[in-house]
């Protein structure tokens, strides 16, 4: 019951946060990125083209086509200008960069070129990579290690053909991700695999192939992401990955049993890095900026940005985005000033995301109210043992773990459908 009341609550702050954005008041929000002192912050950088859009995909994704696409990377560079003159004069610093996408490998050279760009200018040395296991052949592999790139993920999904075939994947083939895996494990310091889980028609078994070969491969890190619905997604085809009656008071527990399987399955020769994301050596990782970094800045069409308390949302319409960089200004179409209790919501999720959190990296430098919000819901989860606490952290239990995984996809909802209106509306 109270797994069901906090999924409740979370579809409920989700859907208050995501339709009360507001049209963004520029002057405040350059004011908070030149007011960023002392501060290590991420920027994520989204290049959304593919060779073939996947029907349950839910991010910004366009048909990948040349010219565009280069138009595309020089307004992504002049939105990276903007951004780094205003924090220029500020004491902070970028940690990391993480290229998402889409399918970021398909511009490589571009890309490469961006990556020099930010290790001249900034001296960041963290970069990651989103790629396709179809697009990275051994020449885009020698140019990113030799580039400096730290970390690679692989979209595999997972190891079964027929599952590939229903998710409709380019040539649905997992020797091409065995191979991709293969030639890129022992390059990067880590080597990340996506898999899906809680697909139409996926098994148990299907499960266990894929974490048996994640093993076999001796795969660095392994991350499972459940299907995360997008309930405004139109044709037949898609909406068959974008059921989301199964999320609150479900009558069967077909998603709670995939999970443990993975938690127990994996625990043989991993750490949970995240609840989705299982490390071989348990040190982080690749994707979860929002675990390390607690602000982060957002380029390209659809991301979105974390800066001085500001919630800040890009444009989507990959059209809407090249017109606002043509005429020099932030691509920023919806943003607001997060109130005390839902910063200390989105920090217990974005943490806890993270599955063990030093004390001091989530009571530290906050208001006063922040304190007593967290410090309440803390003793909360501690009471219903989801979390575990000792001298220095807290810790989720495993079922703290399951619980934090059913928050976070019903966030992913709220910003799933956030993403689909603004396409659909233009905005
Ligand atoms: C944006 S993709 C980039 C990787 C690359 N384009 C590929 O597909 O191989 C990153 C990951 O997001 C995950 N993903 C995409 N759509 C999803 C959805 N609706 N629910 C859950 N995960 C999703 C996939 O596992 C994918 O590998
Ligand atoms: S899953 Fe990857 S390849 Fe498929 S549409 Fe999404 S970003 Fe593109």
């Amino acid at each position: 019951m109270i797994t069901e009341l906090l999924e409740l609550f979370a579809k409920k702050e989700g859907y208050h946060f995501f339709h009360h954005l507001k049209h963004p008041d520029l002057t405040q929000i350059e004011k908070a990125l030149t007011g960023m002192q002392n501060k290590q912050i991420a920027l994520y950088i989204h290049i959304p083209f593919c060779q073939r859009l996947c029907p349950y995909c839910s991010f910004v994704r366009y048909r990948y086509e040349e010219t565009p696409a280069l138009v595309y990377m020089k307004n992504l560079r002049k939105e990276l200008e903007l951004y780094l003159d205003l924090i220029q004069n500020t004491s902070t610093r970028v940690r990391s960069v993480y290229f998402g996408g889409g399918t970021p490998t398909l511009l490589i050279y571009p890309l490469i070129d961006m990556i020099r760009y930010l290790q001249d200018r900034l001296g960041i040395e963290e970069f990651s990579v989103e790629t396709h296991p179809e697009d990275l052949t051994l020449e885009k592999m020698k140019a990113l290690s030799k580039n400096g790139i730290k970390r690679l993920s692989i979209g595999v999904q997972s190891f079964s053909d027929d599952i590939l075939r229903k998710l409709g994947r380019l040539n649905a083939n997992s020797n091409f991700a065995q191979k991709a895996i293969s030639m890129a494990q022992g390059n990067f310091d880590t080597v990340n695999v996506d898999l899906l889980w809680d697909l139409p028609q996926q098994t148990i078994s299907h499960i266990e192939k894929d974490i048996q070969t994640l093993f076999k491969l001796d795969v660095d890190q392994a991350t499972f992401y459940p299907i995360l619905p997008t309930p405004n997604k139109k044709t037949l085809l898609e909406r068959q990955f974008h059921k989301i009656n199964r999320g609150l008071f479900r009558k069967n527990h077909t998603h709670k049993r995939i999970y443990e399987f993975i938690q127990n399955t994996m625990k043989e020769h991993y750490i949970p890095s995240t609840v989705w994301c299982f490390s071989k050596n348990g040190t982080k990782i690749i994707d979860e900026y929002v675990v390390d970094c607690t602000e982060y800045i957002g380029m390209g069409c659809g991301s979105v940005s974390m800066v001085n308390d500001y919630y800040n949302v890009n444009t989507f319409p990959v059209d809407k985005y090249n017109k606002f960089l043509s005429q020099g200004n932030l691509p920023i179409v919806r943003s607001n000033k997060l109130s005390d209790w839902q910063l200390s919501n989105y920090q217990l999720l974005t943490k806890f995301f993270g599955v063990r959190v030093p004390k001091k990296n989530i009571l530290q430098n906050i208001s006063k109210k922040r304190e007593r919000w967290l410090k309440i819901k803390l003793a909360v989860l501690k009471k219903f043992g989801y979390l575990v606490e000792n001298k220095n952290f807290f810790q989720l239990t495993p079922k703290g773990m399951y619980q934090v995984n059913l928050l976070m996809r019903q966030t992913f909802v709220g910003m799933n459908t956030l993403r689909e209106r603004c396409l659909e509306g233009g905005i």
